[in-house]
């Protein structure tokens, strides 16, 4: 088994001048090459911190990650499709998805045959030349991992990606993103608040807790998939659901002021 990389103690704190937010608390973590990772927590409970420390836009208070990697230097560590707001709104679709390429320093004919390419297979040919605000929800998203997809990163970091969209939509997406995963070999974390969409994507589900996020566990899902049709007639599928449901009940109780009686 090969490592991506290894949070050690991870501790995150924001100061304001008025208050300190301890978003992420002595994470633990080891994340295996090619691994597809989720991570499920309550709202706030510091997954894109987390997400943003491993992507290195944002720096521990204390506690560190540890690449293991043999990659060239050039090679992008890590590319990130955010919660929203993904793309430039003043690039077209075509343009955005180019613009990873461009930063490899391809030229931009290169780069936007190459992207163009891409988009196709993602069922957005039609679209190349609008611009962020012309396109939906789902077209956007399929955008933003084109553009990280393109960048060719060793490492995906995918923020509640599909938590716009309808139901419908995040189905075919998540096919589409599984599809991705096979033929690229990247190391995919995601963050979702959805357990049956970690049960259809992940190798393994961590559960955080409430703010400060910890990691409570660390669930390997074995089924084969594709599982979309499984997660309520397979046995172990719906066992882990049930699981990882019981573990963040209580906080997500917490967050809506219910308490477990009441409810
Ligand atoms: N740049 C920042 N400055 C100050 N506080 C921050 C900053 N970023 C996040 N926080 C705080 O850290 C905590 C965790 O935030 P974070 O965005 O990581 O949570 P989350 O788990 O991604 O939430 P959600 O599920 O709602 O997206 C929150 O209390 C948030 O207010
Ligand atoms: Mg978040």
């Amino acid at each position: 088994m090969t490592l991506e990389f290894t949070c050690s103690e991870l501790t995150k704190e924001f100061d304001s001048r008025h208050s300190s937010v301890r978003a992420v608390a002595a994470v633990n973590l080891e994340v295996r090459r090619f691994e597809f990772l989720c991570l499920i927590g309550p709202s706030g409970c510091g997954k894109t911190t987390l997400l943003r420390l491993i992507a290195g836009l944002i720096q521990p208070t204390s506690g560190s990650i540890s690449f293991h990697t043999t990659s060239t230097p050039e090679k992008l560590r890590a590319a990130m499709v955010f919660q929203q707001h993904g793309l430039f709104p003043w690039l077209t679709v075509l343009q955005n998805a180019a613009f990873s390429l461009e930063a490899q320093g391809k030229s931009r004919t290169v780069a936007e045959a190459e992207a163009a390419r891409f988009l196709d297979k993602l069922g957005l040919s039609d679209f190349h030349d609008n611009y962020p605000h012309e396109i939906s929800g789902g077209m956007s998203q399929r955008v933003a991992i084109a553009r990280a997809i393109l960048a060719d990163p060793q490492i995906l970091l995918m923020d509640e990606p599909f938590g716009s969209l309808d139901a419908q939509t995040r189905l075919v997406l998540i096919d589409e993103l599984l599809h991705i995963w096979q033929q690229h070999r990247k190391t995919i974390v995601y963050i979702t608040h959805d357990i049956e969409e970690a049960l259809m994507l992940a190798d393994r589900i961590v559960i955080l807790s409430g703010r400060p996020g910890r990691v409570l566990e660390s669930i390997p899902i074995n089924v084969p998939r594709p599982r979309g049709k499984l997660i309520h007639s397979d046995p172990s599928l719906f066992a882990c659901y049930q699981n990882i449901w019981g573990l963040i009940e209580g906080d997500v109780r917490r967050d809506l002021h219910l308490t477990e009686e009441a409810g």
